[in-house]
């Protein structure tokens, strides 16, 4: 691959760190977790020690301290690994990122410290059987209970659901309100009335834990709200612009090593007595991959970069995931491609990839939300 222009020798460091962890440590076990649809806990549980989650939880509450920007520089190389295995690291910044950004320093001592520090796992609970693109209509409801508030709803499509110790749960206080009626609520996972589904029989990024979770008449602390009633909404899209660079960082993975398997394939393969890397059609469209690759790279880093300096990013951190997402499924339908028959099996490794990229168009917000965003931002002028 071309080489990654203007890192500094930390960033080199860094991403070098998080190459060999994907290499001697995600990439031999990849295909055994896609078969068999397993949570690789022991290995999330090194990568905790060596630093490679909880990216961006500031040190001082035992996270790993990086910027948006470094944290894509790591997240790439993981997800070169394995994009279920990313998932999975990303889906505990994305809990613990809205009290990140709205808790009191109180509630972040209270409840990003112990998770970061213990290597435990936490939930973004937002996404809803009927709530999914619509945000604003979810239906889990948080109603005054006195000392408590008192949780009723179910969350679908929760990444590390099954594993996880907190949830970090949107729900609304006043479903007339619309998306002025949401909440944020930190949940204990051994609060009674929480149950939790089965780990989802996906189509890729098998090894992620992705489960639905149920709140029966939950009775949260009233100190457990993140900001105040009727913030929920802005927390969720404040927490999701953070976000997306992050996702968009694992497409960028997937595309990456998907690229390069095509690539070394095609100068194997010999069809009409040359290797069909001697083909203009297969030339194409391996240019066609890099170029798409270093593009959705660019528009990630510029739009960590972007929230990184504090400055509004929404438009540029939906171009990034919308891009990369799109990116990452064409490069990977190419990869399968340049196979042939034999990249439609699972004896080679770019079936997965492109089943694992799906997923990036769909999560996170799907590609068509991020047009909305994009073209709403362009209409306000
Ligand atoms: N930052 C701050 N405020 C924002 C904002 C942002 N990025 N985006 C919108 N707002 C504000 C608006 O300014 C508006 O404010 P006012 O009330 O003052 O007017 C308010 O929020 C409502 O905004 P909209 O009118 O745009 O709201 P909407 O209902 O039309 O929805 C949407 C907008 C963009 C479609 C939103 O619902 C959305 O992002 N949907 C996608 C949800 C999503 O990404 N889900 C992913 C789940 S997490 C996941 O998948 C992770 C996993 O586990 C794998």
């Amino acid at each position: 691959m071309l080489p990654l222009a203007g890192l500094s020798p930390e960033q080199e460091s860094l991403r070098e760190i998080a190459q060999r962890f994907a290499l001697d440590k995600i990439r031999p076990i990849a295909a055994q977790l896609d078969e068999r649809a397993e949570f690789p806990l022991a290995v999330i549980k090194e990568s905790h020690a060596l630093g490679l989650i909880n990216l961006t939880i500031p040190v001082e509450l035992s996270g790993s301290g990086l910027s948006i920007f470094d944290a894509c520089l790591v997240i790439e190389e993981i997800a070169w690994g394995c994009a279920g295995f990313a998932t999975s690291m990303v889906a505990n910044d994305l809990a613990l990122t809205p009290i990140r950004l709205a808790g009191s320093e109180d509630q972040k001592r209270r409840f990003i410290q112990p998770i970061a520090a213990s290597g435990e796992f936490s939930s973004f609970c937002l996404s809803e059987p009927s709530a999914g693109s619509d945000v604003a209509g979810l239906q889990t409801t948080v109603e005054d209970g006195g000392d408590y508030w008192i949780l009723n709803g179910a969350k679908q499509w929760i990444s590390n659901a099954g594993h996880a110790s907190q949830y970090t749960v949107f729900a609304s206080i006043d479903r007339t309100k619309k998306h002025k009626g949401l909440c944020c609520l930190v949940v204990p996972r051994s609060t009674v009335g929480i149950s939790v589904g089965h780990h989802e029989n996906k189509m890729g990024q098998r090894c992620s834990d992705t489960c639905s979770v149920t709140f029966d008449n939950v009775k949260v602390p009233k100190d457990h709200m993140i900001g105040a009633p009727g913030e929920g909404f802005k927390i969720a899209m404040q927490t999701l612009d953070a976000s997306r660079p992050m996702t968009a960082s694992i497409a960028v993975g997937i595309a990456r090593a998907a690229c390069e398997h095509a690539l070394a394939y095609s100068k194997e393969r010999k069809q009409f007595g040359s290797p069909i890397s001697s083909f203009q059609g297969i030339q194409f469209m391996l240019a066609d991959m890099a170029t798409v690759i270093d593009s959705s790279r660019l528009l990630t880093w510029r739009s960590a970069w972007l929230i990184d300096q504090g400055k509004p990013a929404s438009i540029e951190s939906s171009m990034a995931k919308r891009f990369s997402a799109d990116s990452a499924m064409s490069v990977t339908t190419d990869a399968v491609q340049i196979f042939g028959g034999y990249g439609y099996t699972k004896d080679y490794p770019v079936e997965k990839l492109m089943r694992d990229a799906k997923l990036l168009q769909i999560y996170e917000g799907t590609s068509q939300i991020q047009r909305i965003v994009i073209a709403r931002e362009m209409l306000k002028g």
